[in-house]
């Protein structure tokens, strides 16, 4: 059953950045369940993919040395560890991951036909196809059996999860091995980053719903990492149930019991998380005001998909967060959805008019502090929320 905890307001597409500020930008509801059966977390409103997945799709996995480095890590431990002969990406964005491998050895799979562009014209093969049985179907017959699947960020954002498992198993092989990477729910509710949730999270996954999920389809996971980016990620390692050549480590069993000891099989936990959310939007409220009124400016450092949930939920405007800056092409001279908010192109020597900078990037602090070393020793404060709101 599900049973409702979370309702986050009305949200316009995370992702939507217009170019003209329209006060009646289409908004949906933001509501989140917790399925006391199966454990796993999700929101209400399904959006079709179609209108969230474009042409104009404006996130990209390398813009920061944050990701570049993670990808370029694991694709060193993909060779070394299982050095597949084909590896398939689901969501390969701009490439981030499979620019790492020799075009020979790797399948790109990214239905924003703006991002499969770029691998494509540096001939990579690329399927600018949603990942569903049709394609899985394709694949199969022109390279028979697929020995590496990986995804990361993406199978969250895919509504129909039976689809997404049945199109795996038909082109893994018998000893293929699934690797997934998600936001963790473990630290989204530990640090209170309720901006984990938007339109296009449809779910977000612990290891326990995950280990659910996968019985139906006889897989298991059979290692866990747990991972900084994102905020807090897990990193599953799948196999099929059947390749018994594959030993499970220890860190399933311990992510499981920490998420258990956590409370995440239990509704309550939902309950208690939902009231700090409350008074988290308060306490941020309540710092922005304080800045306002000693006439003090704010700018948003980084346009994230996680800073339209804060901004909408918490009605921040250009009052209280005059601009934002990124450094995303696609973002530049556009509005945060929902918002009159300008995102302006960065540059390091703006941040000398601001006297306070809010987080938007909250999950890439340390990068960003560090970059931003100078203006901070002149007196530039960071403001972030996570895990509570602050002034760092
Ligand atoms: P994400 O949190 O959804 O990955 O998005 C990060 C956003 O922050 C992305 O639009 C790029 C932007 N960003 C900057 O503008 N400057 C930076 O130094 C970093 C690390 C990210």
């Amino acid at each position: 059953m599900k049973k409702f905890f979370l309702d986050l307001g009305l949200q316009p597409l995370a992702n939507k950045y217009l170019k003209e500020f329209k006060s009646n930008q289409i908004k949906y509801k933001l509501k989140i369940y917790f399925d006391t059966k199966s454990k796993l977390v999700s929101i209400s409103k399904r959006i079709p993919s179609k209108i969230m997945f474009d042409a104009k799709y404006p996130y990209r996995s390398s813009m920061s040395n944050t990701m570049r480095k993670s990808f370029k890590d694991l694709a060193s431990e993909i060779k070394k560890r299982f050095n597949p002969r084909i590896l398939l990406e689901i969501g390969s964005n701009d490439g981030a991951l499979i620019l790492n491998f020799n075009k020979n050895n790797v399948i790109g799979v990214e239905p924003c036909k703006n991002l499969a562009k770029i691998t494509k014209k540096k001939n990579y093969k690329t399927y600018d196809n949603y990942w569903n049985f049709e394609l899985s179907k394709k694949i199969k017959k022109k390279f028979k059996s697929i020995d590496l699947i990986y995804s990361a960020n993406t199978l969250t954002h895919i509504s129909d999860l039976n689809n997404v498992f049945k199109s795996i198993n038909h082109v893994l092989s018998k000893k293929g091995i699934l690797i997934i990477e998600d936001p963790s729910l473990l630290e989204c509710i530990k640090k209170n980053s309720y901006d984990q949730f938007y339109n296009e999270h449809i779910y977000l996954f612990s290891a326990i719903s995950v280990k659910n999920l996968l019985k139906n389809y006889n897989l298991e996971i059979f290692d866990i990492k747990n991972l900084s980016t994102h905020g807090g990620s897990l990193r599953y390692y799948i196999k099929r149930k059947s390749n018994k050549l594959i030993k499970k480590t220890r860190q399933v069993n311990k992510q499981i019991h920490k998420e258990k000891q956590y409370g995440l099989n239990k509704f309550e936990t939902y309950k208690k998380f939902s009231k700090n959310v409350f008074k988290s939007k308060n306490n941020l409220l309540k710092i922005l005001n304080k800045i306002k009124k000693e006439r003090k400016k704010i700018i948003g450092y980084g346009a994230t998909a996680k800073a339209v949930t804060i901004l909408n939920f918490c009605n921040i405007n250009k009052d209280l967060i005059s601009s934002f800056i990124d450094i995303t092409p696609e973002k530049i001279n556009h509005y945060m959805p929902g918002k009159n908010i300008k995102i302006l192109k960065y540059n390091k020597s703006m941040l000398k008019n601001y006297h306070y900078a809010f987080l938007g990037a909250w999950n890439f602090k340390k990068e960003i502090l560090n970059k931003e070393k100078k203006h901070i020793k002149k007196g530039l404060r960071f403001i972030t929320h996570v895990p509570q709101p602050q002034i760092l």
